[in-house]
């Protein structure tokens, strides 16, 4: 055995023994200094990414979190998620989609880390941020702020996360792979808004956390004032600039956006790999030591737990690994070497800071020394718009806008982010039919439908004689609110029908007949209808159905931003006003279909379901129903509904999220070739303009394994001059087929 081999097999028992010590669940310290998280006794540099698990199924958890490692991480980062573990006060859930303790537990035996951000506050786009409505209605509270109500709720839930983990032994100490924790959320972008209450909640919600003794570190990200020992970290699209609150803490960087999250009426947003590797390079080039993306995989908003307003079903986030699953490239393979790369960097990394070296303008090179000739170097481009060629250490490089150079030995590029070799062709599945996605056209399935009633349906009507908001009325328990009045005329007449909405979207009847359809956007969804109608002599029905597409989740006091019909005016084609808004309205919540259980699989044969062969179409109020036979196969399954209007699905009595098809994204501001030259954000790199912002929904209770190989069992590659270049005669030439298979 040569000497490389003697090497590959010391390597080998090292890392095995590593693995073999975490799963068996030896404790752990984890603690830090200026340099790292330092992991029993060992300064660690970290990727990390962020996997939220009810956006996936316990099922596809093991493959997600094995992609992840596959994919060069040590760490898996997720949010808790209050609001469906505590749906009523007092009751805890921990099943399924939201079974927290055996996610974590997936996490350690794939042998990776998690980093727990228990919040309570979560954000992410999902309903309500994270909180229970239930939280709401305590009398006195105020969110995220100093207000004992809240804290008294926070700090039990804080206490009930972190005591369930301990009871199962999660934490790195106890022998768990849980090695830091997260309080709050990004507080420090509207602590301004709270005045001294909020500078005195983080200081209570940073010693309200260190008392639960998790014996590993906190984090509070995108809070400068987090208070010692607490780690203040970065989020955002770059964090090389970024310095924590003390010279004793290490940077670290807890969201990297790997695209950005999608919304109805919007274009799909994409982060091009060589900017995200850039980032990232530039990040550890800068002294940084754990980063995390935020998604590496991001999934579906199964359900009504999209946060709002109007964010959509998918969350797939343009990320490594995309919404079913499936490994996207060239992203993932390109962050796999560059992991690999800064994994070769790490012990220069840890026990150095760096040395830095101008080479020019926009060219610089960061070195860190071991000893004087044993170095790690980053080379930096970071203009974004020439290619430039440097000297450093006597030789030349050749540098790419906008892009860094790796040479672990300070010698040698093993990387640089914009020079992607990691094949391009796997298919995106998530927005379009790719191999890896099956259809099947339920068009001769047998339909059955079930017509709703227009405005009030039941005894459980109430009335008042104003407006209500509608979160404080349906306490979201449905997306629906009926608001219904009439309007008395002494003779037929034109006039002008005024609606004012708080959001998000509203379907409008007169005399049971729909006349009109409003609807906001995510940035605002607020919206007015004024609509030239046509009243009859006597007695007529105003119906409005109001709908909420996801409660806001973002912002200063977030938690208190309304939402429904405000003024309702009738103006005469002389312009004389009425205003409806304090005369006496019924209310009725939720749709009458729901509260039946049409969703349910036990109605699934009831006679309240219509069959026939004239199914009945563009109805604005309408279940449908129908069975089909899964396909072959165990690979994802996703609904296509681009020919439906706005609505909810579901399979199996689950529901699998809100559709709006309909809703098409302006059709300018795309582009298909976005230059990830120069500074990202959100709006920079989109695709899809014209059209619906999503059209299939997964299937979560199809997805229950991943395909092979990209869902197949076997491929071909054409052995071709164009592939091996022109025959020579007497020269050998090979191929080398690389196959990412996971089971
Ligand atoms: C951050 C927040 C995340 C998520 C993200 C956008 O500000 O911390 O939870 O909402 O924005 O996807």
């Amino acid at each position: 055995m040569g000497k490389d081999g003697v090497l590959g097999l010391i390597l080998f028992l090292i890392v095995l023994y590593g693995a073999w010590f975490f799963e068996l669940g030896f404790s752990v310290t984890v603690t830090y200094d200026n340099k790292a998280l330092i992991i029993d006794g060992k300064k660690r540099i970290l990727q990390s990414g962020s996997v939220h698990y009810p956006r996936a199924t316990p099922e596809v958890w093991p493959d997600i979190i094995g992609k992840a490692k596959e994919g060069g991480l040590d760490v898996i980062e997720t949010y808790v998620f209050w609001n469906y573990h505590e749906p009523v006060k007092g009751q805890y859930y921990f099943e399924g989609r939201f079974d927290l303790v055996r996610f974590v537990k997936t996490v350690q035996e794939a042998g990776l880390f998690v980093h727990l951000r228990i919040g309570p506050y979560a954000c992410a786009e999902w309903n309500y941020g994270g909180f229970p409505l239930w939280l709401h209605f305590i009398p006195g509270i105020q969110f995220r702020t100093t207000n004992g109500p809240y804290q008294a709720e926070m700090k039990l839930f804080l206490a009930k996360i972190v005591n369930l983990m301990k009871e199962e032994n999660l934490f790195a100490s106890q022998g768990g792979p849980i090695i830091l924790a997260q309080v709050e959320n990004e507080y420090g972008n509207v602590e301004w808004a709270y005045g001294v209450g909020g500078e005195l909640y983080v200081k209570w919600a940073a010693e309200t956390a260190l008392n639960l003794n998790t014996t590993v570190p906190w984090v509070m990200c995108s809070q400068s004032d987090a208070p010692d020992p607490i780690i203040n970290t970065c989020n955002g699209f770059y964090c090389d600039d970024f310095t924590p609150n003390s010279p004793s803490k290490p940077k670290m960087w807890t969201e990297d956006y790997t695209g950005w999250f999608l919304s109805f009426g919007y274009p799909v947003p994409y982060r091009p790999v060589e900017d995200l590797a850039f980032a990232v390079a530039r990040f550890f080039e800068k002294g940084g030591t754990f980063h995390n993306y935020y998604m590496y995989f991001g999934g579906t908003n199964f359900g009504r737990t999209a946060g709002g307003p109007l964010v959509a079903t998918s969350y797939d986030y343009d990320a490594p690994i995309d919404e079913y699953g499936s490994i996207r490239q060239p992203k993932w393979g390109h962050l796999q070497d560059l992991h690999m790369a800064i994994k070769q960097c790490e012990e220069y990394l840890v026990n150095a800071d760096a040395t830095h070296q101008s080479l020019g303008l926009y060219l610089e090179a960061d070195v860190y020394y071991r000893t004087s000739d044993d170095c790690a170097a980053f080379l930096a481009n970071y203009g974004s718009r020439l290619d430039a060629n440097v000297t450093f250490n006597g030789r030349s490089y050749f540098l790419p806008a906008w892009s860094v150079s790796i040479l672990p030995d300070c010698k040698n590029v093993v990387f640089n982010t914009a020079k992607v070799v990691t094949q391009k062709s796997v298919g995106d599945a998530t927005f379009a039919s790719s191999a890896s996605v099956s259809e099947l056209s339920l068009s001769t399935s047998p339909w059955s439908w079930y017509i709703e009633k227009v405005g009030v349906w039941s005894n459980d009507s109430f009335t008042a004689t104003s407006l209500l908001e509608q979160i404080n009325t349906t306490k979201d328990t449905s997306d629906f609110l009926w608001y219904t009045t009439s309007i008395e005329a002494d003779e037929k007449k034109d006039a002008f029908l005024l609606i004012q909405s708080l959001g998000h979207a509203a379907l409008v009847f007169l005399n049971k007949k729909v006349i009109a359809f409003g609807y906001g956007y995510h940035d605002d969804a607020s919206f007015n209808i004024s609509e030239k109608i046509s009243i009859a002599q006597g007695s007529n029905t105003l119906d409005i159905i109001s709908m909420m597409i996801g409660v806001q989740n973002y912002g200063p006091w977030f938690d208190i931003m309304g939402a429904g019909i405000y003024s309702v005016i009738l103006a005469d084609l002389k312009n004389a006003k009425e205003d409806y808004s304090s005369k006496e309205w019924t209310y009725q919540v939720g749709t009458e279909g729901e509260n039946l259980g049409l969703d349910k699989t036990d109605l699934a044969n009831s006679s309240l379901w219509t069959q026939g062969s004239a199914l009945p179409v563009n109805q604005s109020l309408i279940w449908y129903k129908s069975t089909f036979l899964a396909p072959e196969g165990k690979g994802p399954l996703s609904l296509n509904l681009a020919s439906m209007g706005k609505g909810q699905a579901w399979i199996n009595g689950q529901s699998i999220g809100r559709y709006w098809s309909t809703y098409l994204s302006p059709s300018t501001g795309c582009t298909t070739n976005c230059d990830y030259r120069g500074s990202y954000d959100a709006q920079k790199c989109q695709k899809k303009c014209g059209q619906p912002a999503q059209i299939l929904i997964e299937s979560y209770l199809m997805n229950n394994a991943m395909q092979v190989c990209m869902g197949k069992q076997k491929c071909s590659v054409p052995v071709s001059t164009g592939i091996l270049g022109n025959p020579c005669p007497g020269v050998m030439k090979s191929l080398a087929i690389e196959a990412l298979c996971s089971v």
